[in-house]
């Protein structure tokens, strides 16, 4: 089959780790005989260096017109420490992410075996644990009025959410939920905040379509606090765009590294498929990224575009780097291998269809 993917390396690390998902997806086609058509475009830091504008109008059109798109990472630190910076790097992801209409963001967790003793958490807390969260992507504070007084001596960042936003992505938990193992955690503040009020009257409304699953809710600080001390009660979670941030990246540690995570961002129309990481920018050009988590970012997109057999070849290829530890410095400490080796090597098994690296 043949697609159209656009393909946004970004900042920092993003290009490196960027190019290795290109390069496995492209094993990917000659083995299965499909076409991949991939186009550039610039993002971010990188598209404000070139063009004052971190989603030129090329990028968001190319976008518009793909079947999917891969997206690398997006940051630059000389942004971070400058808070009168009009324009910043992650407006272009933001915009992005609105334009195209990615309201569902899943990031799916789970605990390797072979990386369970590499955690700091207790192996015996962590063993099995397997969950993927949705994250609502385009509403609640993240896209509310902003503003600052003129004197400077207070802001606001407005949290709004409607139903509608709501019953879209709880639909999709909830499908999700009855193919899994048919248990819902509502991620929320509804002690405090009325638009959590709001996520727990509706997704209790929508529960009644979907008997077979269970649903439970908790408060965001507990949820911080159960992530850690019991991570395997979680099958499905559910919340909205900033609590599905926080509670994304302290998951993380139960996988080993950050650099594992993968994600995809869903809309009517468009998709896009990303690591839940940053652009490392104290990494950048050194070749020590983890590719992993834009590899199965990319498998992620694999299974979105309905190539189901690719996309479970490319996470066993990731299954056994991580088990012979062809794994960069995050996860391998002693003997790790580069960006590059690491993508080489999942090429590599990819290719393999006489199955000489698996056996
Ligand atoms: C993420 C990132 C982004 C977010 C930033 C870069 C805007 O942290 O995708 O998790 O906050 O959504
Ligand atoms: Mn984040």
């Amino acid at each position: 089959m043949k697609f159209n993917i656009a393909v946004l390396p970004g900042d920092g690390i993003g290009p490196e780790i960027t190019q290795q998902s290109v390069k496995v997806l492209k094993a990917v086609a000659d083995r299965f005989d499909h076409e991949f058509n991939f186009e550039e475009a610039v993002v971010g830091a990188a598209a404000i260096d070139l063009l004052g504008d971190p989603l030129p109008e090329n990028t968001l059109k190319l976008c518009k017109k793909s079947d999917a798109v891969l997206f690398g990472a997006i940051g630059d630190p000389k942004y971070d420490n400058d808070p009168s910076a009009k324009v910043r790097p992650e407006q272009g992801l933001l915009k992005l992410r609105k334009e195209l209409g990615l309201f569902a963001n899943i990031r799916p967790v789970r605990a390797y075996e072979s990386l369970i003793h590499k955690s700091p958490l207790k192996p015996e807390n962590i063993e099995g644990a397997d969950m993927v969260i949705f994250r609502e992507l385009t509403g609640g504070i993240y896209f509310g009025e902003k503003s600052t007084a003129e004197d400077g001596r207070s802001a606001s960042d407005l949290c709004t959410y409607s139903v509608e936003e709501i019953e879209r992505i709880a639909h999709l938990a909830f499908k999700a939920a009855e193919e899994r193992r048919k248990k819902l955690t509502l991620i929320d503040k509804a002690n405090v905040l009325e638009t959590s009020r709001l996520w727990r009257k509706t997704v209790t409304e929508i529960g009644k379509e979907y008997p077979g699953v269970k649903v439970e809710y908790l408060f965001v600080d507990n949820a911080a606090m159960q992530m850690i001390l019991n991570p395997k009660q979680f099958d499905v979670i559910l919340t909205e765009n900033m609590f599905g941030d926080i509670i994304s990246d302290e998951a993380s540690v139960i996988g080993g590294s950050i650099g594992l995570l993968e994600s995809a961002s869903i809309g009517t129309e468009n998709a896009l498929f990303e690591p839940i990481h940053g652009s490392y920018p104290q990494a950048t050009g050194q070749g020590i990224a983890n590719p992993i988590a834009s590899v199965l970012s990319a498998a992620m997109m694999l299974d979105h575009l309905g190539l189901k057999k690719e996309a479970e070849t490319v996470r066993m290829a990731v299954e056994l780097s991580i088990k012979l530890n062809v794994c960069t410095i995050d996860i391998n400490k002693d003997n790790h291998y580069s960006t590059e080796r690491v993508g080489d090597f999942l090429e590599s098994v990819i290719s393999d269809t006489e199955g000489h690296i698996v056996n």
